[in-house]
């Protein structure tokens, strides 16, 4: 079979963002973008001769085209082994974990995670390190740089593999295995969690929404929920993955998912309500007329994870990206366990994680995980939510309820302007890091700045360290804004403002969340100057 090397030259763009490299499709499908990319991983990564390698990504347009070519070009740079899983089909957390298990030298996702699919949609390309986890700050620079000089790439001339067609096929001297994307994953949950208990409230009467998006999470919902756990049929709707992921944008929360919002808040409510995303890490919680922040989430589930048999002898320590909400800190505290910061993108809880320091780890923006691989994981999230339900007999809201009569409410949301001219982002946030140093004392519409800064990591295990992770403002009264520009997004900029205020006083913590939060929101705006800055008054996303 020829083996091509294509001469080709660098392509601008190519910096990998928060996850990976994000495009337009249409960019990703020009002539040579995925290809010099993928050589630029495998060059990045110290090549991939002798390597085992786990492929797989969200079922999205161009899924399967691109890992065609992918594997034609692991053949010619000589990797010995390409682990498929069938159809293209690998959740992230699913790939995290059969990197781990096949004791893989790495993988690449193919995802562009909640953006939307299709042709005139987005694509993304991912590399997960051995460990399962994605590439670190280093090791992606490292990629950059090789997008930047590269002038060959190596490719097989062989024909398209049938990628539904399971077990082990040969590419030259390159194996092809192909494997159930779901069966491995399975196994691992029940490890985690208790499917007996589970399956015992699902035969009590239980009842469940969970809304795949049309997106990965389908094929994995289906079977451990409705066949493992015995689930009636019907709990997974939108369960069948598409190209377009049902022309819809397969983001789970309450803009996105309103279908199962509108269902969770009707009178014939199920008991809990759940989705995830394009790709299955992210995960969305809802009780009966209960929508629960991801950052809550997270400080419910560290509160309550010794209940499921993976976590019986407790947490080592948890972590939160900075934008998230500090709810998790006071649940920790309490537990006398430790808490870390870090820059948003999961990137960042790897080393914390490999290094035993925390055992469950969340985001903001929907991301919560644990140890078990080293991706957020959003079937895994609703199975401990689902033990812990089972266990404790109470619904969502009573859990919520009395997590913050323990530990306070952190009131929280998050606004997205979306779409932003570049330069004007970048010069709202240039001003607003320029005043930051005298900001501490000054009053903004009746709040007092208590501290200032821009967000810096030190990452405690391999000592790197990362700048510009976002501009932070607190406020006397225990109020935070924190501002950051998307490292996702695929056109212009997108500010993310983030907005939080603790309540301690158990008289107020059923509140309406836009109304604790005015205050901070109007502050922030005026220090920011947004509105004028941007030309733009309202978010265009709400979470
Ligand atoms: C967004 C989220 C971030 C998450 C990332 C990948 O990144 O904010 O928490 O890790 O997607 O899912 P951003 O667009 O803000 O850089
Ligand atoms: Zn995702």
């Amino acid at each position: 079979m020829p083996m091509q090397n294509v001469r080709t030259t660098p392509i601008e763009g190519q910096k990998p963002g928060t996850s990976g490299l994000r495009k337009k499709t249409a960019v990703f499908r020009r002539p040579h973008f995925l290809e010099n990319y993928v050589q630029s991983i495998f060059d990045g990564t110290g090549g991939v001769e002798g390597k085992t390698l786990v492929i797989g990504g969200d079922g999205r347009f161009f899924n399967d085209a691109a890992i065609q070519i992918i594997l034609r070009m692991a053949c010619a740079n000589s990797a010995a082994k390409c682990v498929v899983g069938q159809g293209g089909l690998l959740s992230t957390p699913a790939a995290s974990h059969l990197i781990r298990l096949r004791k893989a030298d790495g993988g690449l996702i193919l995802s562009a995670s909640h953006n939307p699919g299709g042709p005139d949609a987005d694509f993304g390309l991912k590399y997960n390190g051995p460990n399962g986890g994605p590439a670190t700050e280093a090791l992606t620079d490292k990629i950059y740089e090789c997008t930047k000089t590269l002038v060959l790439y190596k490719i097989a001339a062989a024909e398209d593999l049938d990628l539904h067609k399971l077990g082990s096929h040969k590419l030259e001297n390159m194996v092809i295995e192909i494997v159930d994307p779901v069966a491995d994953y399975a196994d691992l949950m029940q490890t985690i969690v208790d499917f007996p208990k589970i399956r015992q409230l699902f035969a009590d009467g239980f009842t469940m929404c969970f809304d795949a998006m049309h997106a990965v999470t389908g094929p994995y919902a289906h079977t451990v929920l409705e066949d493992m756990l015995g689930a009636p049929k019907g709990t997974v709707i939108n369960g069948q993955p598409s190209p377009d992921f049902g022309k819809g944008h397969p983001d789970p929360n309450p803009i996105w998912a309103k279908t199962l919002m509108d269902k969770m808040h009707s009178a014939d409510a199920p008991d809990f309500g759940a989705a995830s995303d394009g790709d299955g890490d992210r995960n969305m919680i809802v009780g009966r007329g209960a929508y629960v922040t991801p950052s809550d989430s997270l400080a419910l589930l560290t509160a309550h994870a010794h209940l499921a048999p993976g976590y019986r002898d407790g947490l080592a320590g948890v972590a939160r990206s900075m934008p998230t909400s500090r709810a998790v800190d006071r649940v920790a505290e309490s537990l006398g366990i430790g808490c870390f910061e870090t820059p948003t993108g999961w990137k960042f809880f790897g080393n914390l994680l490999d290094a035993g320091k925390v055992t469950l780890c969340g985001e903001e923006s929907a991301g919560t995980g644990s140890d078990h691989v080293r991706e957020k994981d959003g079937l895994w999230a609703v199975l401990l939510w689902l033990n812990i339900l089972a266990e404790t007999g109470k619904s969502v809201s009573e859990l919520m309820a009395d997590l913050w009569k323990a530990h306070g409410r952190c009131y929280y949301s998050r606004l997205d302007f979306e779409g932003v001219d570049s330069d004007k982002a970048m010069t709202m946030m240039d001003r607003l890091r320029a005043k930051l140093d005298g900001l501490a004392g000054s009053t903004i519409g009746g709040l007092t700045v208590a501290a200032a800064d821009e967000f810096a990591y030190l990452d405690p295990v391999d000592g790197s360290q990362s700048t510009g992770q976002g501009i932070r403002i607190t406020f006397a009264g225990d109020a935070r804004a924190v501002f950051r520009l998307s490292g996702t997004g695929t056109q212009g900029a997108t500010i993310r403002l983030y907005l939080e205020q603790l309540e301690t006083n158990t008289d107020r913590l059923q509140e309406a969340p836009d109304a604790v939060l005015t205050a901070v929101r109007d502050a922030a705006l005026t220090l920011s100057d947004l509105v004028a800055m941007t030309g733009r008054s309202t978010p265009d996303v709400i979470t």
